[in-house]
């Protein structure tokens, strides 16, 4: 079988983590490179000895003239969907980087796209292949819980506001919510498979962001920094939703699970500056049970993992869908639900009531 020729849109920081992944599948065959910054995407090809692989500074043109298999959109959230539409019409398979979109409706222009052009398109969740993740929803999924009802998200982090294109409004569109606010949410929902969202009452706060003496970019800062959310699912099952880019605090709290059998308590592996925003590996598992009558406690033994691993996985399964003609790995179905709450929390913390989830 020929090698799958890719393409990387987008050669800023996590491009790297996509070129590490693609260059270790012997199946795949890079083909080009673009980005809208002169000279970026060859100095990008470059580091990695691709000297011959031709770089572009802009998408359509890169599609017309090398049509690849397949292509990686790495750009900031504001590009994510022209780059995709454009990669699907050219009948290219995409691995399209987390979050979907900043708004639901450009999320649900990809789907449309994706229905009409009958290719991939696949959102970048890497921690889906984390085998404690995997862990936790065997075991909601096999009933030890009974009906989860209602569910914490917990986490964040106390200093963790990054830097780059991810606090600019026009690039990133969306800050901590969408930036690791969608790893909590795509925990909480594929853990119980990923019900429909109905309401959304949340708040958002900008109070580090904003401020030079905890962010040195204050005055370029326009995105939210911490929020909460309070979101009605279609199964009768409550998400309590936080997230934090920086707050006076460790942790909002951990992740749980509360079943009408039994309870899940899922925890970060520290409590530093920087930990516990779902992106990651989790530190301990606890079922919550009564045994004979008795609360009980039990540890569920962790399995170990590299987190590295991790992105790794994620490219292969989209490498190994589009040559086997299988289904996208994380499929926008279900993202479709991930990106409405975000939207459901942009809109209720600016109207200040709860909303309808628009789907
Ligand atoms: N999965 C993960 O672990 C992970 C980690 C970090 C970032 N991300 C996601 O990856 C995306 C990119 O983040 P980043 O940190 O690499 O950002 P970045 O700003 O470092 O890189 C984005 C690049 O895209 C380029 N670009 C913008 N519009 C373009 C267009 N129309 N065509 C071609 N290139 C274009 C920019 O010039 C820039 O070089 C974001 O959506 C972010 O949420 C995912």
């Amino acid at each position: 079988m020929e090698k799958t020729r890719i393409a990387i849109i987008g050669t800023g920081g996590i491009a790297n983590a996509h070129m590490r992944a693609y260059l270790e599948i012997p199946e795949v065959e890079i083909v080009a490179g673009v980005d809208i910054i002169p000279g970026k995407a060859r100095e990008y090809l470059d580091r990695y000895g691709l000297t011959k692989v031709p770089d572009f500074e802009d998408t359509e043109e890169m599609l017309k003239v090398i049509k690849p298999d397949a292509v990686s959109v790495c750009t900031y959230n504001s590009a994510h969907k022209i780059c995709t539409l454009q990669a699907l019409a050219a009948g290219c398979h995409v691995l399209l980087e987390k979050p979907m979109s900043i708004t639901l409706d450009e999320a649900k222009e990809m789907v449309r796209a994706e229905k009409q052009a009958g290719k991939i398109l696949t959102i970048g969740f890497q921690p889906r292949f984390d085998a404690n993740s995997k862990k936790v929803k065997e075991i909601v999924q096999s009933g030890a819980l009974g009906d989860v009802y209602y569910i914490q998200t917990g986490g964040g982090r106390r200093r963790g506001i990054p830097g780059r294109t991810f606090i600019d409004k026009d690039k990133a569109g969306v800050g901590a919510l969408a930036d690791i606010g969608c790893y909590a949410l795509d925990f909480a929902l594929n853990t119980i498979g990923y019900p429909k969202p109905l309401t959304v009452s949340a708040v958002a706060f900008d109070y580090f962001g904003k401020n030079p003496k905890y962010y040195p970019e204050a005055e370029r800062f326009s995105v939210d920094d911490f929020s909460a959310a309070f979101v009605r699912l279609e199964n009768s099952c409550v998400l309590d939703f936080r997230m934090s880019w920086a707050m006076h605090m460790d942790t909002t709290g951990d992740f749980i699970f509360l079943g009408k059998d039994a309870g899940l308590k899922v925890q970060q592996p520290h409590f530093e500056l920087w930990g516990g925003a779902w992106d990651g590996p989790i530190g301990k598992i606890t079922l919550m049970h009564d045994v004979f009558g008795k609360p009980t406690s039990t540890n569920i033994p962790l399995e170990k993992m590299e987190k590295s691993n991790l992105f790794y996985q994620k490219v292969k399964a989209f490498v190994d869908a589009v040559r086997t003609g299988g289904e996208a790995p994380i499929p926008t179905s279900q993202i479709i639900y991930n990106q409405a709450i975000i939207d459901g929390i942009i809109r209720s913390a600016a109207c200040g009531h709860e909303v309808e989830v628009d789907l």
